[in-house]
């Protein structure tokens, strides 16, 4: 065979100059994302993200609830294309998936909070910002207008939970999401380990990490400095935690918890509904009772979710909730699940057991550590995929098929 005969079949893909777009295209699921952004984050930063609390646990059994479920799929049901639209709290999606809220998004990637916002835009799905993002409410509004939903942590200072609210409503937010796993921050093994602080504190072990992870460091110094964006100017900022043991000045991410309210109740989700001119969402491990108390007081969804296992460790892997929830709750009440999406089978599968939708949190975060803003959309993009995938597979051809089929299309764990 000739040269130029062998160069016709094999076809030799063109060389990425692009140090970041390389790592991407290298980059096939979830998992090896997660592993190249190990390789260039600093490992306090990486930690952060990757971490949960105490011994892990939950963070462990979340992931493996998703993925003990098996598929019965139908046969011969001659499918051409599989639709994955479906309909949130009144808006038509593209895709079953909302961006989970993050906090500290620029201390991952400069792009942060508004780059993730950006590539939800981009791809038609709603977009949560965290009270302790590092863009303020203002400036991701300025910045990119995906579905807005904004993610609230209920204050100390009751005045300014009220200016927080107020602020997201006037920016065009449409959800409101309030976490109610936080009344005090979950401890974090790794951050304590790692002596994270904000801004990041330079202990040696911070200094040998510039060393080995300069394009970081490089990025970091060239962008504006991270600070708690929607605290600015309100007088307030998270103080350090008594006996936290940070440095004077410095907070440990632990620390910022001490901002929150221990004392949260329903009567702080009775006034949220009164204020609140949008769709209400409680985000947490919420019961079936609690979750039917919620609609009951007219919240308009729950997100389950065990904060990624970052709070309560052996708290029950959300997925393990849905069935009950969305029995106690009845079809009306939007049920979304997060903690533990690492695959587009995994949103099947949440749908499948009777959630509206999932949420994803470390998944993005990986892709914008590994590759910035088109790190978000490789991420949307690997997930978009695989439920497709799974979709066509299993011989179902619209999410709405998925979701009247249910319990039908998976074999009990
Ligand atoms: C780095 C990081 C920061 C987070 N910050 C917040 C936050 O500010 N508010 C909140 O309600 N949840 C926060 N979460 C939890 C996520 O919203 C979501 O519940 C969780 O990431 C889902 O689990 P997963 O990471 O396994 O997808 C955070 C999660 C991570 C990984």
């Amino acid at each position: 065979m000739r040269a130029s005969e062998i160069r016709r079949l094999i076809q030799l893909k063109p060389v990425e100059l692009d140090a970041a777009r390389r790592r991407l295209a290298a980059c096939h699921d979830i998992h090896e994302l997660r592993k190249s952004a190990r390789r260039v984050i600093p490992r306090p930063v990486f930690d952060y993200v990757d971490g949960a609390a105490d011994e892990e646990l939950s963070m462990a059994a979340n992931e493996r609830a998703f993925r003990r479920w098996r598929f019965q799929p139908r046969a011969l049901t001659g499918i051409n294309e599989v639709d994955t639209a479906t309909r949130l709290l009144d808006r038509d999606l593209p895709l079953p998936l909302v961006l989970a809220p993050t906090g500290y998004t620029r201390m991952m990637h400069p792009a942060g909070e508004s780059g993730v916002a950006r590539a939800a835009q981009r791809h038609r799905l709603p977009y949560t910002l965290s009270t302790m993002s590092t863009t303020s409410i203002e400036d991701v509004a300025a910045a990119a207008q995906p579905d807005l939903w904004f993610q609230l942590y209920i204050q100390n200072d009751e005045g300014l939970t009220k200016e927080l609210v107020n602020r997201a409503d006037a920016a065009g937010y449409r959800v409101l999401v309030v976490t109610v796993d936080t009344f005090v921050t979950g401890h974090r093994t790794r951050d304590e380990r790692n002596g994270l602080t904000i801004p990041p504190a330079l202990t040696m072990a911070t200094i040998g990490n510039i060393a080995i992870k300069p394009a970081y460091w490089i990025r970091m110094l060239r962008s504006e400095a991270i600070d708690f964006a929607n605290f600015t100017g309100t007088g307030s900022r998270p103080g350090a935690a008594p006996g936290s043991g940070s440095a004077a000045g410095a907070t440990t991410i632990e620390g910022t918890g001490s901002m929150f309210n221990p004392n949260v109740s329903w009567d702080d989700i009775v006034a949220l509904r009164a204020r609140w001119p949008g769709k209400l969402i409680i985000k947490g491990p919420v019961s079936a009772a609690d979750a039917t108390r919620a609609a009951e007081l007219g919240v308009d969804g729950l997100q389950l979710s065990n904060h990624g296992g970052r709070q309560l460790d052996r708290t029950v892997p959300p997925v393990d909730l849905i069935t009950r929830v969305r029995d106690a709750v009845g079809p009306d009440v939007a049920v979304l699940v997060d903690s533990g999406v690492r695959h587009g089978a995994d949103i099947a599968v949440a749908l499948a057991l009777g959630a509206d939708a999932c949420a994803i949190g470390r998944a993005y975060l990986y892709g914008l550590m590994a590759g910035g803003e088109p790190g978000v959309d490789k991420v949307i993009g690997i997930l978009t995929g695989q439920f497709i995938r799974t979709l066509h597979l299993l011989g179902v051809s619209s999410v709405a098929e998925l979701r009247a089929a249910g319990r039908e299309l998976l074999t009990a764990p």
